[in-house]
């Protein structure tokens, strides 16, 4: 584990590359003093790595997918982080009790790495995961037999919904994420020697999953208190045990 204090556009390209860059930038949605968006992070991002997951509100990404398209990221796929209480802002709306992973690469697909997400278990609830019948076929889909075949060793595709409790009541960041939902995509988009790089690290969530999955991690965070926080979290040595 290596952090840095500072501002990551500053820092991060004079790192180098790295295999995957899995980031919780400031969504620029509060009123709080850091949530301002780094000007410029996805291309600075782009010059330093091919893939990246990089967690955000559906308001926050789609106000900057022209920002993400312009430094030729692409999107490969998302994961929704299912919590138990809300974030909405407005009392007329649905309670927002979700957000956003997405996972961006560049170039050619076959040349980032990307482990199959798969974990032990059938899922009976899933009909995908039983040979289809032809009713089973949609049009937009195409043909579901089509697909590559299925490895029959016990295992199943992860599902793209994380349920995960939030970390109110326990935070040492008002936009902590539990360690339970940064672990599962570090393996779908980094080699197991590989580095992965935090360039916001807040609390220091993302670094700690990476010690958990017991690979190197790079942080920058650009609030020195937060910076004590991660140090003393992970000088600490403890595993954090999902919620
Ligand atoms: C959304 S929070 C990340 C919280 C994280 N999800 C967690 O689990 O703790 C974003 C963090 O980025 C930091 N930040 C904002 N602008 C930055 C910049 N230019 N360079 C480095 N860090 C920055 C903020 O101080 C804040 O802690």
């Amino acid at each position: 584990m290596t952090l840095y204090h500072g501002d990551m556009r500053e820092i991060l390209p004079a790192l180098g590359t790295v295999d995957l860059v899995l980031a919780d930038p400031p969504y620029a949605e509060t009123a709080l003093a850091w949530d301002r968006w780094p000007d410029g992070w996805p291309t600075i991002a782009a010059e330093v790595t091919r893939s990246m997951w990089c967690f955000g509100s559906m308001r926050m990404f789609l106000a900057r997918h022209g920002e993400f398209a312009a430094a030729g990221w692409k999107l490969s796929q998302d994961i929704v982080w299912e919590k138990h209480n809300g974030s909405g802002f407005a009392a007329d709306r649905f309670k927002r009790v979700h957000e956003h992973a997405l996972h961006w690469y560049r170039g050619d697909w076959s040349g980032v790495h990307h482990d199959t997400p798969r974990i032990p278990g059938a899922d009976p609830t899933d009909r995908y995961q039983r040979r289809p019948r032809a009713a089973d076929r949609t049009a937009h889909a195409g043909s579901i037999a089509a697909a590559p075949p299925r490895p029959k060793d016990g295992t199943r595709l992860a599902r793209s919904v994380i349920r995960a409790q939030s970390m109110r009541g326990r935070a040492i960041h008002p936009t902590e994420k539990p360690v339970a939902v940064p672990l599962p995509p570090l393996p779908a988009g980094r080699p197991p020697r590989g580095t992965v790089h935090d360039p916001v690290a807040g609390s220091g969530s993302r670094l700690a999953a990476a010690r958990q999955s017991g690979r190197r991690a790079i942080g920058i965070e650009a609030d020195e208190a937060y910076c004590e926080a991660i140090a003393g979290r992970l000088a600490q040595g403890a595993l954090d045990i999902p919620a």
